[in-house]
């Protein structure tokens, strides 16, 4: 159990996407950290109640944010402390429905956004994304560079760090804007929606089959185990900063053959991969510098990959 939080302890807090993967670990962490009240706004689109089920002060409102009745959205929000917005509609669950990642991470943010002003929210971590870079080669990312998404989603989400820095100066509340790269662990896949390819090469593994590497497998990703998202997630709320877009990665290139070297090394299995056809991420470099968030949350990713991903095997194990 986490030690109390002076700042969440005995507060309401409402968490966007609290059903789904990050969200649901995050939940977790504010109830150990002696929140009064979790309340959690979720479409349950990709996200599943089970994710939930064992959690204390928790209550779930099924809401889908740009589409169903914004009264709704205000009675939540009522002596809500503070807002952590997780829900989004992501890239590789719905890039052929542009006008739904709009609706959803543009339209219905700016209606949360609003709303958490007018009910008096203190403060708002809003959670981006790698994706609002655009790019995907060269250096490492860095807050300071111009992003140029090359994604509908990408966009959006660009859209929903100004849409919050907008509402932040109307209603007056303190705000930080966390762009995740790749983030993984346990829960990272329920129910409909994109499933990593850390969890599909552990399921295939355990079906007695090797994984499959697209491509020559030097594509090079920033992998970040959850609960260390989830610990600069809190303390992006935490410390006394505001306006802050920060990184949340681990700063290390890791090639698709050193992680699927590393996730059959976990498994145990004398399983090698197979190879598939290169697809748009051939040759790609995606990885974080995380000097900006050391410096000002005070925060590192620090749990080695062969942990995490033991982690993540051993339910990925019991999830069967
Ligand atoms: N997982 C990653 O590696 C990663 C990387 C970059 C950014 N992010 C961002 O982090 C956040 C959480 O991601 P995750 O991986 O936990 O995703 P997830 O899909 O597991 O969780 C998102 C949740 O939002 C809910 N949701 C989607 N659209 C909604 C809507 N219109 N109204 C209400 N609820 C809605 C889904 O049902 C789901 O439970 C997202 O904003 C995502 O863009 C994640």
């Amino acid at each position: 159990m986490r030690a109390m939080s002076e700042r969440i302890a005995g507060e309401k807090v409402v968490v966007t996407g609290g059903a789904g993967f990050i969200g649901s670990h995050l939940c977790a962490a504010l109830l150990a950290r002696g929140a009064a009240e979790v309340t959690v706004v979720d479409s349950l689109r990709y996200g599943d109640r089970a994710n939930l089920a064992a959690l204390p002060r928790l209550t779930l409102v099924k809401h889908c944010l740009g589409t169903d009745c914004a009264d709704e959205l205000a009675r939540v929000l009522a002596g809500a402390r503070y807002l952590f917005h997780l829900a989004a509609e992501k890239h590789n669950q719905s890039k052929d429905e542009p006008a739904r990642v709009l609706a959803a991470n543009v339209a219905g943010t700016a209606t949360l956004l609003e709303l958490a002003g007018k009910a008096g929210v203190r403060k708002v971590v809003f959670t981006s994304s790698l994706y609002a870079y655009g790019r995907v080669a060269g250096a490492p990312f860095d807050e300071a560079e111009r992003p140029e998404p090359r994604t509908v989603y990408g966009i959006s989400k660009l859209a929903g760090e100004h849409l919050t820095a907008w509402a932040a100066r109307e209603h007056g509340f303190a705000y930080n804007v966390l762009r995740y790269l790749f983030v993984y662990g346990p829960k990272q896949f329920a129910g409909m929606g994109y499933k990593s390819v850390i969890v599909k090469s552990f399921e295939r593994l355990l079906a007695g089959v090797g994984p499959v590497v697209y491509g020559d497998g030097e594509q090079r990703l920033d992998y970040v185990y959850v609960d260390d998202a989830v610990e600069a997630t809190l303390a992006a709320l935490e410390r006394d900063v505001s306006g802050e877009v920060l990184n949340i990665g681990s700063g290390r290139a890791t090639s698709v053959n050193e992680l699927v070297d590393a996730i059959v090394r976990v498994s145990g299995k004398d399983l090698p991969p197979t190879h598939g056809p290169a697809d748009w991420t051939a040759g790609s470099v995606r990885v974080a510098n995380p000097d900006k968030t050391a410096r000002v949350l005070g925060w590192r990713a620090t749990t080695p990959l062969a942990e995490g991903l033991a982690r993540t095997y051993a339910w990925v194990c019991g999830a069967r």
